[in-house]
């Protein structure tokens, strides 16, 4: 009898994953709605996505998972599901950061911290200190991010380095950038995913996505479970990735 999972699995080529994927989880309010229940419940359902996602992707053998939790803009939401959204995120790292680290994965985030809480803040440090020196699955949550935003700081940091290394003045390379970002130790994303079918990047990543394939499936965040990642990385493998040249076989 044939087994779905096994089927999409054994279309994966093991040997060309992925080895950064980056995910927009979107849909979560929608879910709930179209449950008549309140938008918070389908935050509550995403915490299930974000572990099946985390662990099949650990299974798998990806090197760096992203993902997009809370956003600059995201403030302008009502008190009550910042403050929900805050709590699941604590819950999460209490609850999870013994189970993440028994498997090697190191936890970091992406944006800017210093605008959240301190307990928030505290909780983050010691999941990053205690994942410190694994060297497993890197697993970012992105918070208080903003793409722009990450972009104005590497400037105002170059402006900064330039005062001291008159050089920079002679003009600053992409390198200067890059090693500006949150993601300065990071691969730029192989792969960028968004559910619940909306064609946009909000915000994300906005450097680091400019040769990620990108794969957006209608499914709601609180719906999605391993088989859409094998999709996703199928869909991926398929693709002619080409950074702006040709197809070998157009080269003549
Ligand atoms: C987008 O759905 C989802 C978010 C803004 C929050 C995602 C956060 C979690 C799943 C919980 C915390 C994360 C971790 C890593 C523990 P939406 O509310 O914009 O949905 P809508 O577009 O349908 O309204």
């Amino acid at each position: 009898m044939s087994n779905p999972e096994q089927d999409l699995v054994s279309q994966i080529d093991l040997k060309a994953l992925p080895s950064h994927i980056a995910i927009i989880m979107d849909g979560n309010g929608r879910w709930a709605r179209r449950r008549n229940r309140p938008r918070v419940a389908g935050h509550r359902a995403g915490i299930e996505s974000v572990r099946e996602t985390l662990e099949t992707s650990t299974a798998l053998g990806i090197d760096v998972l992203t993902l997009y939790a809370f956003s600059t803009e995201n403030w302008k939401r009502p008190r009550t599901e910042v403050e929900t959204l805050m709590g699941l995120l604590r819950e999460y790292l209490r609850k999870e950061i013994d189970n993440l680290d028994r498997n090697n994965i190191r936890f970091n985030t992406l944006g800017d911290t210093s605008g959240l809480s301190n307990v928030i803040q505290e909780e983050l440090v010691h999941a990053i200190d205690r994942t410190r020196t694994n060297d497993g699955l890197r697993f970012n949550v992105a918070l208080n991010y903003s793409g722009r935003d990450e972009l104005r700081h590497a400037m105002n940091a170059i402006l900064a380095e330039a005062r001291e290394d008159p050089r920079l003045l002679d003009g600053i390379t992409e390198e200067d950038i890059a090693r500006h970002l949150y993601t300065a130790d990071l691969p730029d994303p192989d792969l960028l995913i968004r559910t619940s079918g909306e064609l946009r990047v909000s915000n994300f990543l906005l450097w680091q996505i400019a040769y990620s394939e990108i794969w957006v499936t209608e499914t709601m965040w609180p719906d999605f479970r391993k088989q859409h990642l094998y999709e996703a990385i199928i869909a991926y493998q398929k693709r002619e990735r080409r950074y702006g040249g040709l197809a070998p076989a157009l080269v003549r």
